[in-house]
């Protein structure tokens, strides 16, 4: 299938540690495709869905301790701890070779080492990369089929050239006599190792997203992010949008956001403002590089959505609801009697019998949820109904605006504009959300996610800041995107939601559009400028002008609260943290003492 050396004895030497029966190239046809998800369901792995509901799909349901990203067990191993930084997992790279080697070696016995090479960007786009992983788990093969342009193609536009190296085993060895269970794993031995200097990826023990589907977190963000300091562009936690006006022009836009705070959502918007649409280039990750002419442009790696289930619904997201109706592995949901998925949110009444994620009996008087929280979908972008006409396009899309934004009740603004890229990359680095699901930790709690990237950049968070401020420093200010700051989540003090969110949302797109067109519809307060009164379109909208104002007041106190907290966060990074961010805080401090 290859001639390339490098590869083909990199596979030789993991074959030789990890001793699996079976190696198998995966060519990524159909017909390969089909024999795997048969292959699954007889192990039990995988169910197949009603034909007629949900067409070509699949349910599996993990391991019950195998059911998010573990940021606990992910480590960057660089050759200094200081290159990994305080907000990293760092061991020394011998070291961590040394004690993965022993849990590798034979750990595929009894099982098939599956070859997959895949490209993350379109075949051959100068923004792409290539990466192998190999993998005991035909779950993550059917998984990264989905999630990347996958198989023998691959092959070909690799050639002679390079790839990053990504070695994967769930960790459970099939011993004679052993029976295997439907979800192997080693939940009490995990690890996701990155290699940031070699550009080398380990995982082992989990068989779940993030941990084992390795082209996204590990390669397109972690690694990736390596990569794009060394070469002046950016890999990106962000999502990327196209929205068009009325009269049919049309703008990009990248906004970042940490896990499960809506990005798939907003991605797949249908604006409520006539005349409007947005369409969806990527709800994840944008890799994105300058252009000729100044400009940055922005790809989606991936190939496919690995989206929450859970609150995905007809009334949330349509488009993703389309998108899910067949070609698609469920992962974690509940299954109804008709052999059909159910997940919290997907309907307002609950079905009568269900069969949880957990595989039991299922009613609404249960006190457990039927999907699990972070459940997931897998499904080709290419059935999204929004897609947009240029996704693949291999030079990538003009990005005008960039969205930062999470989850928080209080404090922050609908929304609210850098006045420059510098006071941008500050409202990037301090970026602050309520804690999901999609990662282990308590729910609820606020933490700071920088640019949100703090579980998935690969070095030095304070050198990754300074990055985005020497491309600000190096490219042309106004060619360069805009940088608002975003918060759909402000609720007044009963509690209750200020702002409808979700369609929605396209009112505050449009207030950016017309911001990126020069608009002078916006006015300063010490933290940014907000829309001018008026300027947010409410046509239609039921909202009382208190709420209007409360979604947009900037409170002296609360905000000053607000920069002791980021002031504190900043001593995280100690002398490494570049000397403009802290100048940008003294100034917003400056600015909020001075309002009376
Ligand atoms: C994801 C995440 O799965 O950010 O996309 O956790
Ligand atoms: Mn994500």
């Amino acid at each position: 299938m290859t001639s390339n050396n490098r590869l083909l004895s990199w596979v030789q030497e993991m074959t030789d540690l990890c001793q699996p029966d079976y190696v198998h190239w995966c060519d990524g046809s159909e017909e390969e495709n089909q024999r795997f998800c048969s292959t699954l369901v007889q192990q039990g792995t995988f169910r197949k869905l009603n034909e007629t509901l949900r067409p070509n799909s699949y349910l599996c349901l993990s391991d019950p301790e195998d059911v998010a990203r573990v940021e606990s067990r992910t480590f960057i191993c660089s050759r200094e701890q200081s290159d990994a930084g305080p907000t990293n997992n760092w061991r020394a790279p011998a070291e961590m070779k040394q004690e993965l080697k022993q849990h590798y070696k034979g750990c595929m016995r009894g099982r098939t080492m599956y070859v997959i090479p895949f490209s993350m960007g379109p075949l051959g786009s100068r923004i792409a990369h290539i990466g192998i992983e190999l993998t005991d788990s035909l779950y993550v093969v059917t998984n990264m089929r989905i999630m990347t342009r996958m198989g023998k193609a691959v092959l070909d536009v690799l050639g002679e050239g390079t790839f990053i190296p990504c070695l994967h085993s769930v960790g459970r060895p099939l011993l004679a006599g052993d029976k295997d269970v439907p979800w192997p794993c080693n939940a009490g031995n995990r690890y996701i190792v990155h290699f940031p200097e070699e550009k080398m990826i380990w995982s082992y023990g989990s068989g779940y997203g993030g941990n084992a589907l390795l082209g996204k977190k590990c390669l397109a963000l972690r690694i990736a992010s390596v990569m794009a300091r060394e070469g002046g562009w950016l890999a990106e936690h962000m999502l990327i949008l196209g929205i068009t006006n009325p009269a049919g022009e049309k703008k990009y836009v990248a906004a970042a956001f940490p896990s499960a705070c809506g990005k798939t959502n907003l991605a797949m918007l249908i604006p409520t403002l006539p005349g409007w649409k947005v369409e969806t280039v990527g709800d994840d990750i944008a890799w994105m590089k300058f252009g000729e002419d100044g400009r940055l442009y922005a790809i989606n790696p991936e190939y496919g959505f690995f989206g929450v289930a859970p609150g995905t619904s007809m009334q949330s997201n349509c488009n993703a609801m389309k998108t899910i109706a067949g070609d698609t592995i469920f992962t974690n949901v509940a299954l109804t009697p008709q052999g059909d998925v159910w997940w919290e949110g997907m309907s307002g009444a609950k079905p009568a019998r269900l069969t949880s994620w957990l595989g039991k009996e299922w009613t609404p008087e249960s006190n457990e949820p039927a999907a699990h929280p972070n459940a997931r979908f897998t499904a080709p972008a290419g059935r999204c109904p929004c897609i947009d006409p240029q996704w693949e396009d291999p030079d990538g899309v003009p990005i005008s605006a960039i969205l930062f934004g999470g989850r928080r009740p209080s404090v922050i603004p609908l929304v609210h504009e850098a006045f420059d890229w510098r006071h941008g990359v500050f409202l990037g680095s301090v970026i602050s959300s309520e804690r999901t699901a999609a990662a282990d930790g308590a729910v609820g709690a606020v933490r700071r996610d920088p640019f949100a990237m703090l579980p998935f950049c690969g070095y030095h968070m304070a050198d990754y800041f300074a990055h985005w401020l020497c491309l600000g420093n190096r490219h042309d200010p106004a060619k360069l995107p805009r940088i608002y700051y975003v918060n759909w989540f402000r609720k007044n003090q009963d509690g209750k939601w200020l702002w409808p969110g979700y369609g929605e949302n396209c009112r505050v797109l449009k207030w950016i559009f017309e911001r990126c067109d020069g608009v002078d519809n916006a006015v300063q307060t010490p933290i940014g400028c907000v829309p001018a009164p008026d300027a947010l379109d409410t046509t239609g909208l039921d909202i009382s002008a208190a709420d209007l104002k409360e979604l947009f007041h900037v409170d002296r106190d609360q905000w000053l609260n607000e920069a002791a907290a980021i002031r504190s966060f900043y001593e995280t990074f100690a002398a490494r943290l570049p000397r403009q961010l802290v100048e940008e805080l003294d100034a917003l401090e400056a600015r909020l003492r001075a309002l009376s």
